[in-house]
């Protein structure tokens, strides 16, 4: 039976902050600092953003965060109970917020960007305050110029940080099945030479860039729910940003590459998912649908993002031993003893 805990330890690395005593006093200040939070009275805040810089994530399946990123002050507290905002918001337009919350210092807030990167394991879906329906957009025409500054300043380092987190073996290959004009699969090239790549994208335009972009990698003009090019059980890992999101395709599309990616990944490769507009399936879909979540969201710059890790075990054991996944949601603290 594959030990698939030994497998993790290779393939995808986050080290235990508390094996490493600056990381774990830090996180020690952390809970002082959520502690102090708590402790003072839930207080009434007003807020006017767009509604797509509140995000929210509940911490350890108890504490529910909330941030919201572009503010000339930071800000992050933690709400007493789900907070009571409106279901339907028009994503577009700035709005006032108000609601109450136990609202974190600024040092307390210092801490916690510090001590947030380190919890991210732990770190439920990222839900934002507004839910698209399926507007999904054109792309005939390719991405607009602040989009595609915004994927490769944002998301793209994001993704090469956790690429490296991954340590792909030499050789491991990587498609990018969505890659628009290839930026990300030419930072891939330079920061992980040892990898091998394949890339495509529905629009042709996209793709001849990504070609020009990227001499000597195969990139294809497909459609990502008919991933052909890619030899089935071939792959280490599948990147989708902005690919499976809510302005990308439709929910049935996702389904239909999402099936691709399976049927494509070698047996535990992994499957990286982030974008602009939220992804379409939250953790517990996801794994309805055969993915199995090893980060659904991340700490970046003052906000949460949706930013999802899934192993993809393609051979479940249903014989004498039962599948084993490492238990990266158990408490840090019971994982250290
Ligand atoms: C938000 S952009 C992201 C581009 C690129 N992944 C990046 O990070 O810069 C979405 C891309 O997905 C492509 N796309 C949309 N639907 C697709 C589909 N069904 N199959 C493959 N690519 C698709 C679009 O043409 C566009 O290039």
């Amino acid at each position: 039976m594959v030990n698939v805990g030994q497998l993790l330890e290779t393939r995808y690395r986050r080290p235990n902050p508390l094996q490493n005593p600056a990381q774990a006093k830090l996180l020690d200040r952390a809970q002082a600092a959520i502690d102090a939070c708590l402790t003072r009275p839930a207080q009434r805040v007003s807020i006017t953003t767009n509604p797509s810089n509140f995000r929210i994530a509940v911490l350890a399946e108890r504490l529910t965060m909330i941030s919201v990123c572009n503010q000339q002050v930071p800000f992050l507290a933690l709400c007493p109970s789900e907070a009571n905002f409106p279901d339907k918001i028009d994503p577009r337009k700035e709005l006032t917020f108000s609601f109450s919350a136990h609202v974190f210092t600024g040092r307390e807030y210092e801490v916690m960007d510090k001590a947030l990167p380190l919890l991210e394991e732990r770190l439920g879906d990222t839900m934002c305050l507004f839910e698209l329906g399926d507007e999904k957009l054109s792309w005939d025409k390719g991405m607009e110029p602040a989009d595609e500054f915004y994927y490769r300043t944002f998301y793209h380092p994001i993704v090469l940080e956790e690429m490296a987190r991954m340590d792909l073996p030499q050789g491991s290959l990587v498609v990018d099945p969505g890659c628009g004009t290839g930026n990300l699969l030419w930072e891939i090239g330079r920061r992980f030479p040892h990898l091998k790549r394949l890339g495509s994208d529905l629009i042709e335009l996209a793709a001849v860039q990504a070609q020009i972009l990227n001499p000597g990698v195969p990139i294809y003009v497909t459609d990502a729910q008919e991933l052909s090019y890619v030899e089935l059980g071939t792959v280490s890992l599948f990147i989708c940003c902005g690919l499976i999101n809510k302005s990308v395709v439709t929910k049935a599309e996702a389904k239909n590459i999402l099936h691709q990616i399976i049927v494509r990944s070698q047996n535990y490769g992994l499957l990286a998912v982030t974008g602009k507009s939220p992804p379409h399936f939250k953790r517990d879909e996801m794994i309805e649908l055969g993915f199995w979540p090893l980060l659904v969201t991340k700490w970046d710059r003052g906000g949460f993002i949706p930013f999802g890790v899934y192993l993809i075990p393609r051979k479940i054991d249903h014989g004498g031993g039962r599948f084993q996944i490492v238990p990266v949601f158990n408490e840090l603290k019971e994982e250290s003893e």
